[in-house]
């Protein structure tokens, strides 16, 4: 993967799996410190310690234990090789927290990528989870809660190709000012 919108669009869909009816997507540049950080943050059913350990053992990639997956172990290496690391945080039954961190302007970050184009993607599929999406930029921030969206929708449906649409230059236009 080349870049990290799509890395997210992946961690997202493990939530999706797992029965989430709320994700959040954080994003966290910071200049200062250098640091580009991601969190993504489901209330879905969790997994028990000894699979926390699993997913992030590079070991895992190997063969025998490929179905564990590649989605958290790709995210890691995008993170590692840019001096940063991935953690998680997971209880059963309560809900799983990725949080990746990269280095900022090292020269193997990758790019955000089409992220508002991710956030709506995710939204229009899956109308019924609740969205949150909150990007920093410095001291500015942008939030989008999808409950809010829904409330000022007035019944028409977050799947609405035209509603997408609006989402879409919505996010993309409040990101141009952060
Ligand atoms: N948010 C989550 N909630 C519950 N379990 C999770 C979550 N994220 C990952 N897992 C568990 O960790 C495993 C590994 O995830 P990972 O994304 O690395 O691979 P995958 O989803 O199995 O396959 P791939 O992403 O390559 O299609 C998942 O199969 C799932 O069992
Ligand atoms: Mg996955």
């Amino acid at each position: 993967m080349t870049e990290l919108s799509l890395h997210i669009l992946d961690i997202v869909q493990n939530s999706i799996v797992a029965g989430a009816k709320h994700i959040h997507i954080g994003i966290a540049e910071d200049s200062e410190r250098d640091t580009l950080s991601i969190t993504i943050g489901d209330d879905g059913r969790g997994m028990p310690a000894e699979v926390v350990q699993k997913v992030l053992d590079p070991y895992t990639t190997s063969r025998t234990t490929r179905k564990v997956g590649l989605g958290l172990p790709l995210l890691n290496d995008a993170c590692r090789s840019t001096g940063g690391e991935l953690h998680i945080e997971s209880a059963e039954g309560k809900g799983t927290t990725v949080l990746a961190t990269l280095g900022f302007s090292h020269i193997d970050r990758q790019p955000i990528g089409d992220i508002a184009g991710v956030v709506v993607m995710l939204i229009a599929a899956n109308p019924e989870i609740r969205f949150t999406y909150n990007h920093q930029r410095g001291a500015n921030r942008f939030d989008l809660d999808t409950n809010e969206v829904k409330e000022v929708l007035d019944g028409i449906p977050l799947s609405s190709p035209q509603v997408a649409k609006m989402l879409r230059e919505m996010i993309n236009l409040n990101l141009d000012e952060l």
